[in-house]
């Protein structure tokens, strides 16, 4: 007898897979992975302010008592299911309100005073000169509201929320219950809701109330509800979150893990199985499986272990990130009760205090990138397509490692790399062994540990204690906790002083966050122990720009400029390239990032210059320098641009970052000199200017391979808009880039270009934001239309239905363009 699976009994629709033969123990057709308990909470939203002083929010128990005495319907206005939220206004999550505030900067309560280096730090600037915090109640506190109703098949349901990530101090309410505080900005938790529905007709109300006041980082945070939330409906027997381990080893063995709960007054027995499957062929055979039973008690939960094994797995790796699945299904005597699907990977990774990383017992030096989450237009809350469009453009770069800086990222984010194959450093928010640090830790590692991706635990970063007993002591507890959740991975963090004392002896891999220069005799010193440079570079430069100007906070995009504590990209990859025994690093940053701005820390600079890409995504120069010394394929890059009107027959230096084995130089037809390139070096000259064309000849075995030109270009006469992805889902998520270009009536591009530009849009898509990269504008996020900053800005437009899509842009003086999609 075939039975029914859970989407059959819950929504009575056709069959859409056939299920495992009950009382068997073979999978047979039973292919499709799939989740159907979790459906995404993210629209029908709606967003307010109101901080302690608003009545109607705030709790106070029949009226303005300020007091969380009661619980229920009565203790807020707004937890009622009549209350008139028509004036707040309708948001689909994820949603970041700081990215929508004004640029802001009043002058510092305490003046500020220069550090020891000469730095003057505007604690504002840190984040991104957003009006939050103690100055700034009316928009620090905000309130979204939604109203639900479940179905009729929902009744005798488990039904909760997950929350993936809110930024921060966030309470929920359910129809008046306070059910959830969270401080975390990072952490992703869950709500039970069952006590507090509603069981007849009545809506229930959900609130939730965000206070962004405090920030857990010296970046750009934003604020408010900015990852996705699912509502989760299972049986009362079921697998609770994050219930599936998976331990796959590479010669085919895989252990899984599942944790089986009743939720139910009786005790009950149950069947489970797990069948593996792979991810790009889901009905090959043989599909592997294993099943036993389980007594469970009312309100009881116990842990069920499988041995599966799969003959010849495809591995995963970085240049075929193979993927398997998992199907966990519960059964009750012949009824499935539940299904979850957890991917996994076959892959070994290992350290060697000697000659670095390996995956699969394959040498990979770790070419990484640290990122926050923060992109041009949305800020943290970045759509899941966007995260893809970020990582591909850190792989085109030849980037193959990403470390969450410093926070538990997204987990679309992780999935991604899983797909892309890209290894990943996932660290937690907090050094500490308090009940909170630590609940936090074994949170990230419980969520992500079946990732095939994530490689190193990272316990701290540049933490005060880090060189103390204390910070041994700490770091022993989580280290301990670490092992016990995942025994496979080792932990890491990232030290920028005390090495050799404190927490040196306790981790497993020692994270040089710059200090490069006394890595070589760190090794000496302690031979035995793994070295990876956590946080590297942290190269300052403006994208398009060729000259420092303090007074405008610019840095030339030449690999010439870093703070004190920091290099170039050529101070530190040849370096790191040269020694076996220093498995990677990973760059500060991939992409410059709202906050921390650096090296001018204060008003009117309002982003990092730090990225190898700018805000938008945009290279600079040095992105052109690690894709030529990270990836195998010839690359020529020339720069800087050539119009430099009044500066005839001044000194222009000259750069090219190539790969090949030389470089010729012509100005305007005529050779300024052939160089022979040096590994993990740029080459250069020194030309006068004179308008013209400076073009790059790259020369491989003495053969040209490869050219590069600038050219003088004349007035700004069209924009251009061009994107890499024409077709989109309609999902109501999936967006593109577009970038707007200005070319002069010849159509070269006009470098210095600032324009104007008007974003519109026709058909089923919305901007959902703008930027230009420049670290210094404070022009909307939230806005149609945006200047060019050196030439370039971007617009991100986001599907809202079916159909074609135009995205029209114009420019006053100039010829338009425009971009056709097509979401299905
Ligand atoms: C490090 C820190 C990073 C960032 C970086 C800038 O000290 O860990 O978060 O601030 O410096 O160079």
């Amino acid at each position: 007898m075939l039975e029914l699976n859970r989407r059959h009994l819950l929504a009575g629709t056709a069959a859409t897979f056939v299920a495992i033969q009950a009382g068997t123990s073979q999978a047979q057709t039973e292919t499709i992975r799939q989740d159907d308990r979790r459906t995404r909470f993210d629209t029908g939203w709606r967003f307010a302010f109101g901080h302690l002083n608003d009545v109607e929010k705030d709790f106070g128990y029949g009226g303005d008592l300020r007091t969380y005495a009661k619980q229920g319907i009565d203790a807020t206005p707004v937890a009622k299911a009549d209350y008139d939220d028509s004036q707040w206004r309708p948001v689909t999550l994820p949603h970041d309100w700081a990215v929508e505030l004004p640029f802001v900067h009043k002058e510092p309560k305490i003046p500020l005073k220069p550090d020891d280096h000469g730095a003057v730090w505007d604690p504002a600037a840190n984040h991104g000169y957003k009006p939050l915090g103690r100055d700034y109640p009316e928009t620090s506190v905000g309130w979204y509201r939604k109203t639900f109703t479940l179905e009729a098949t929902d009744k005798g349901k488990r039904i909760s929320l997950e929350f993936d990530g809110v930024f921060r101090d966030a309470m929920v309410v359910i129809n008046g219950y306070i059910v959830k505080r969270n401080d975390s900005g990072y952490t992703p938790f869950r709500v039970e809701l069952n006590d507090f529905l509603n069981t007849d007709d009545t809506p229930n109300t959900v609130l939730v109330r965000v206070d962004a006041s405090l920030g857990e980082g010296w970046f750009y945070e934003g604020a408010g509800i900015y990852r996705h939330v699912w509502l989760v409906n299972t049986n009362p027997v079921h697998i609770p979150q994050y219930g599936v381990c998976v331990r796959a080893k590479t010669d085919g063995t895989v252990e899984v893990a599942t944790t089986v709960r009743n939720d139910s007054n009786v005790s009950q027995k149950v069947r489970v199985s797990s069948s593996v499957h792979y991810q790009d062929m889901p009905s090959s055979n043989p599909n592997t499986y294993d099943d036993s039973s389980v007594e469970l008690a009312a309100w009881g939960s116990a842990e069920v272990v499988h041995h599966i094994k799969v003959d010849k797995p495809a591995l995963w790796s970085l240049e075929e990130p193979h993927l398997y699945f998992i199907n966990s299904n519960l059964w009750l005597d012949d009824l499935n009760v539940d299904l979850v699907s957890t991917r996994f990977g076959f892959r070994d990774i290992r350290f060697d205090a000697q000659t670095g990383f390996f995956l699969n017992d394959k040498s990979v030096k770790l070419k990484g990138t640290c990122n926050h989450q923060d992109h041009t237009g949305v800020g943290a809350a970045i759509p899941d397509a966007l995260q893809r469009w970020r990582l591909q453009q850190l792989k085109d770069m030849g980037c193959n490692a990403y470390r969450a800086s410093h926070n538990p990222p997204t987990p679309e984010l992780l999935d991604l790399c899983d797909e892309m194959g890209i290894l990943v450093i996932d660290e937690t928010r907090m050094m500490t062994s308090s009940p909170e640090g630590l609940a936090q830790l074994e949170t990230l590692i419980r969520r992500d540990r079946n990732h095939p991706s994530v490689i190193l635990w990272s316990i701290g970063n540049e933490e005060p204690q880090q060189g103390t007993e204390r910070g041994a002591h700490i770091a022993r507890t989580m280290k301990r906790l670490c092992n016990e959740l995942d025994p496979t991975r080792l932990i890491t963090a990232a030290m920028d002083n005390g090495y050799g004392e404190g927490i040196t002896e306790v981790i497993d891999v020692i994270g040089f966050n710059y200090r490069d220069h006394l890595i070589d005799d760190f090794h000496a010193k302690y031979p035995n122990l793994p070295i990876i440079g956590t946080e590297t570079a942290s190269t300052v430069s403006t994208r398009g720009e060729y000259i420092k100007d303090d007074a405008a906070h610019i840095v030339p995009a030449y690999d010439t400029t870093a703070p004190w504590w920091a290099t170039t990209a050529e101070g530190w990859w040849p370096h790191f390239d040269a020694k076996p025994y220093i498995a990677g690093g990973f760059i500060w940053t991939g992409f410059d990032y709202r906050g921390e701005p650096t090296p001018y820390s204060s008003w009117p600079s309002i982003s990092s210059q730090f990225g190898a890409l700018d805000t938008c995504g945009f290279p600079k120069d040095n992105y052109w320098y690690y894709r030529a010394w990270w990836q195998p394929e010839p690359l020529l890059h020339l720069f800087p641009h050539w119009n430099w009107e009044g500066k005839e027959g001044q000194d222009i230096s000259v750069w090219a970052h190539s790969n090949a084995d030389e470089v010729e130089l012509f100005v305007n037809g005529k050779s300024a000199g052939r160089k022979t390139v040096t590994k993990d070096l740029h080459v250069e000259w020194v030309v006068p200017y004179q308008p013209g064309r400076i073009e790059a000849f790259a020369y491989k075995a003495g053969k040209v391979i490869l050219k590069d030109k600038r050219e003088t270009a004349g007035a700004p006469a069209k924009v251009v808009l061009t994107t890499d992805r024409t077709a989109l889902v309609n999902d109501g998520m999936d967006c593109t880039v577009i970038k707007a270009e200005v070319f002069d009536a010849k159509g070269r591009p006009v470098p210095k270009a600032d324009n104007l530009i008007r974003f519109a849009v026709s058909g089923p898509g919305a901007v959902i934001g703008v930027g230009n990269g420049n670290p210094n504008s404070h022009e909307a996020d939230k806005a149609s239309e945006r200047k060019a900053f050196n030439g370039l800005c971007c617009a991100i437009v986001q599907v809202t239905g079916a159909g074609g899509i135009t995205v029209a842009a114009s420019a006053e003086g100039l010829s338009g363009s425009k971009v056709v999609l097509r979401s299905a």
